[in-house]
Protein backbone atom coordinates (compact mmCIF):
# COMPACT_ATOMS: atom_id res chain seq x y z
CA UNK A 1 0.00 0.00 0.00
CA UNK A 2 2.09 3.04 -0.85
CA UNK A 3 -0.15 6.89 -1.31
CA UNK A 4 -3.76 5.23 -2.98
CA UNK A 5 -2.04 2.41 -4.79
CA UNK A 6 -2.46 -0.71 -2.95
CA UNK A 7 -1.62 -4.33 -4.69
CA UNK A 8 -1.32 -7.67 -3.36
CA UNK A 9 -0.31 -11.06 -4.92
CA UNK A 10 -0.80 -13.84 -3.86
CA UNK A 11 2.34 -16.41 -2.77
CA UNK A 12 3.80 -20.15 -2.01
CA UNK A 13 6.98 -19.19 -1.08
CA UNK A 14 6.49 -18.48 2.25
CA UNK A 15 8.68 -19.17 4.86
CA UNK A 16 9.88 -18.81 8.87
CA UNK A 17 13.05 -17.88 9.24
CA UNK A 18 13.21 -16.88 12.89
CA UNK A 19 11.75 -16.80 16.18
CA UNK A 20 13.74 -14.33 17.83
CA UNK A 21 12.95 -11.83 16.77
CA UNK A 22 10.11 -12.95 14.68
CA UNK A 23 11.10 -13.42 10.87
CA UNK A 24 9.61 -14.28 7.70
CA UNK A 25 10.27 -14.74 4.45
CA UNK A 26 9.13 -14.04 0.41
CA UNK A 27 10.16 -14.65 -2.29
CA UNK A 28 9.46 -12.68 -5.39
CA UNK A 29 9.85 -12.32 -8.85
CA UNK A 30 11.25 -8.53 -8.59
CA UNK A 31 9.15 -7.06 -11.74
CA UNK A 32 5.69 -8.30 -9.69
CA UNK A 33 3.94 -4.92 -8.98
CA UNK A 34 3.06 -6.28 -5.18
CA UNK A 35 7.38 -6.31 -4.64
CA UNK A 36 7.81 -2.98 -6.30
CA UNK A 37 5.11 -1.53 -3.55
CA UNK A 38 7.02 -2.94 -1.09
CA UNK A 39 10.34 -2.23 -1.91
CA UNK A 40 8.69 1.41 -1.86
CA UNK A 41 7.07 1.25 1.30
CA UNK A 42 9.56 -0.70 3.72
CA UNK A 43 6.74 -3.22 4.58
CA UNK A 44 4.43 -5.81 4.08
CA UNK A 45 1.72 -7.83 5.26
CA UNK A 46 1.34 -11.63 5.22
CA UNK A 47 -2.46 -12.78 5.34
CA UNK A 48 -3.90 -15.99 5.45
CA UNK A 49 -7.01 -16.69 3.45
CA UNK A 50 -9.09 -19.46 3.79
CA UNK A 51 -10.90 -21.89 0.75
CA UNK A 52 -13.68 -19.08 0.79
CA UNK A 53 -11.21 -16.72 -0.70
CA UNK A 54 -10.23 -19.21 -3.95
CA UNK A 55 -11.73 -17.00 -6.54
CA UNK A 56 -10.65 -13.90 -5.01
CA UNK A 57 -6.86 -15.20 -4.19
CA UNK A 58 -7.02 -15.99 -8.50
CA UNK A 59 -8.35 -12.66 -9.39
CA UNK A 60 -5.23 -12.01 -7.32
CA UNK A 61 -2.40 -13.92 -9.11
CA UNK A 62 -4.51 -12.93 -12.59
CA UNK A 63 -4.12 -9.12 -12.73
CA UNK A 64 -1.32 -7.04 -12.37
CA UNK A 65 -1.33 -3.91 -9.66
CA UNK A 66 -0.07 -1.93 -12.33
CA UNK A 67 -3.15 -2.57 -14.35
CA UNK A 68 -5.84 -1.43 -11.56
CA UNK A 69 -5.42 1.41 -8.84
CA UNK A 70 -6.52 -1.04 -5.85
CA UNK A 71 -6.13 -4.45 -6.56
CA UNK A 72 -7.71 -5.74 -3.51
CA UNK A 73 -10.97 -3.64 -3.78
CA UNK A 74 -10.96 -5.06 -8.08
CA UNK A 75 -10.65 -9.06 -6.22
CA UNK A 76 -13.79 -8.20 -4.17
CA UNK A 77 -11.74 -7.70 -1.22
CA UNK A 78 -11.99 -5.66 1.75
CA UNK A 79 -9.11 -4.22 4.17
CA UNK A 80 -7.68 -1.90 6.51
CA UNK A 81 -4.30 -0.37 7.14
CA UNK A 82 -2.03 -2.30 9.53
CA UNK A 83 -1.85 -1.25 13.12
CA UNK A 84 2.15 -1.09 12.84
CA UNK A 85 2.71 -1.20 9.43
CA UNK A 86 1.43 0.88 6.54
CA UNK A 87 0.39 -2.12 4.47
CA UNK A 88 -3.45 -3.95 4.36
CA UNK A 89 -4.72 -6.17 6.26
CA UNK A 90 -7.44 -8.26 4.52
CA UNK A 91 -10.78 -8.49 6.50
CA UNK A 92 -11.62 -12.02 6.92
CA UNK A 93 -7.95 -13.66 7.05
CA UNK A 94 -7.60 -16.43 9.34
CA UNK A 95 -4.05 -15.17 10.38
CA UNK A 96 -2.29 -11.69 9.54
CA UNK A 97 1.69 -10.62 10.07
CA UNK A 98 2.65 -6.89 9.82
CA UNK A 99 5.81 -7.23 9.00
CA UNK A 100 9.07 -4.41 8.13
CA UNK A 101 11.23 -5.07 5.75
CA UNK A 102 14.87 -5.78 6.99
CA UNK A 103 16.96 -7.41 4.35
CA UNK A 104 16.23 -8.09 0.11
CA UNK A 105 18.40 -10.47 -1.81
CA UNK A 106 18.51 -11.80 -5.06
CA UNK A 107 18.36 -15.49 -5.73
CA UNK A 108 18.28 -16.05 -9.80
CA UNK A 109 15.47 -14.87 -11.13
CA UNK A 110 13.87 -13.96 -7.75
CA UNK A 111 14.09 -11.76 -4.98
CA UNK A 112 14.04 -12.74 -1.33
CA UNK A 113 12.15 -10.48 0.77
CA UNK A 114 12.73 -10.68 4.50
CA UNK A 115 10.48 -9.64 6.94
CA UNK A 116 10.97 -8.89 10.39
CA UNK A 117 7.25 -9.45 12.39
CA UNK A 118 5.97 -6.57 14.07
CA UNK A 119 2.43 -7.59 14.39
CA UNK A 120 0.30 -10.76 14.38
CA UNK A 121 -2.72 -11.61 14.84
CA UNK A 122 -5.75 -14.70 14.37
CA UNK A 123 -8.67 -15.77 14.20
CA UNK A 124 -10.39 -17.62 16.42
CA UNK A 125 -9.50 -21.13 14.23
CA UNK A 126 -6.49 -20.76 15.72
CA UNK A 127 -5.50 -21.12 19.49
CA UNK A 128 -2.06 -22.67 19.61
CA UNK A 129 -2.85 -24.66 16.43
CA UNK A 130 -5.30 -24.47 13.98
CA UNK A 131 -8.92 -25.81 14.10
CA UNK A 132 -9.28 -27.11 11.02
CA UNK A 133 -13.54 -27.32 11.41
CA UNK A 134 -12.82 -23.79 11.60
CA UNK A 135 -10.35 -22.93 9.16
CA UNK A 136 -10.29 -24.57 5.41
CA UNK A 137 -7.04 -24.04 4.27
CA UNK A 138 -6.55 -23.73 0.50
CA UNK A 139 -4.12 -26.41 -0.87
CA UNK A 140 -1.88 -24.99 -4.04
CA UNK A 141 -1.92 -28.41 -6.57
CA UNK A 142 -0.75 -26.05 -9.36
CA UNK A 143 -2.41 -23.69 -11.91
CA UNK A 144 -4.31 -24.56 -14.94
CA UNK A 145 -7.17 -22.28 -14.95
CA UNK A 146 -7.81 -20.70 -11.79
CA UNK A 147 -7.57 -22.14 -8.26
CA UNK A 148 -9.96 -24.90 -6.98
CA UNK A 149 -10.54 -26.69 -3.47
CA UNK A 150 -11.38 -30.68 -2.63
CA UNK A 151 -15.31 -30.82 -2.96
CA UNK A 152 -16.24 -31.58 0.32
CA UNK A 153 -12.43 -30.40 1.98
C1 LIG B 1 -0.98 -19.95 -5.66
C2 LIG B 1 -0.02 -18.95 -6.24
C3 LIG B 1 1.19 -18.72 -5.59
C4 LIG B 1 2.11 -17.80 -6.10
N1 LIG B 1 3.30 -17.62 -5.45
C5 LIG B 1 4.18 -16.69 -5.91
C6 LIG B 1 5.41 -16.48 -5.22
O1 LIG B 1 5.70 -17.09 -4.20
N2 LIG B 1 6.26 -15.54 -5.72
C7 LIG B 1 5.97 -14.84 -6.85
O2 LIG B 1 6.79 -14.01 -7.26
N3 LIG B 1 4.80 -15.03 -7.53
C8 LIG B 1 3.89 -15.92 -7.08
N4 LIG B 1 2.71 -16.13 -7.73
C9 LIG B 1 2.40 -15.31 -8.90
C10 LIG B 1 1.88 -13.91 -8.50
O3 LIG B 1 0.95 -14.00 -7.44
C11 LIG B 1 1.18 -13.26 -9.72
O4 LIG B 1 2.09 -13.15 -10.80
C12 LIG B 1 0.58 -11.92 -9.41
O5 LIG B 1 -0.34 -11.58 -10.44
C13 LIG B 1 1.58 -10.78 -9.28
O6 LIG B 1 0.82 -9.59 -9.13
P1 LIG B 1 1.43 -8.15 -9.09
O7 LIG B 1 2.17 -7.87 -10.37
O8 LIG B 1 0.24 -7.24 -8.93
O9 LIG B 1 2.32 -8.08 -7.91
C14 LIG B 1 1.79 -17.06 -7.26
C15 LIG B 1 0.57 -17.29 -7.91
C16 LIG B 1 -0.32 -18.23 -7.41
C17 LIG B 1 -1.61 -18.49 -8.11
Amino acid sequence: MEGKRVSAMPVVSYASVSDSPPMVAVSSVPSHYTCKLVLEAGCFSLCILDRDHASAIARLASVSGSKVEDKLADAGLRYTSGEVVKAPLIQGSSAALECTLVAKRRFGDHLLLVGEVKAASASEAFDGFWDFAKYRPLLYTGWRDGLTTLPGA
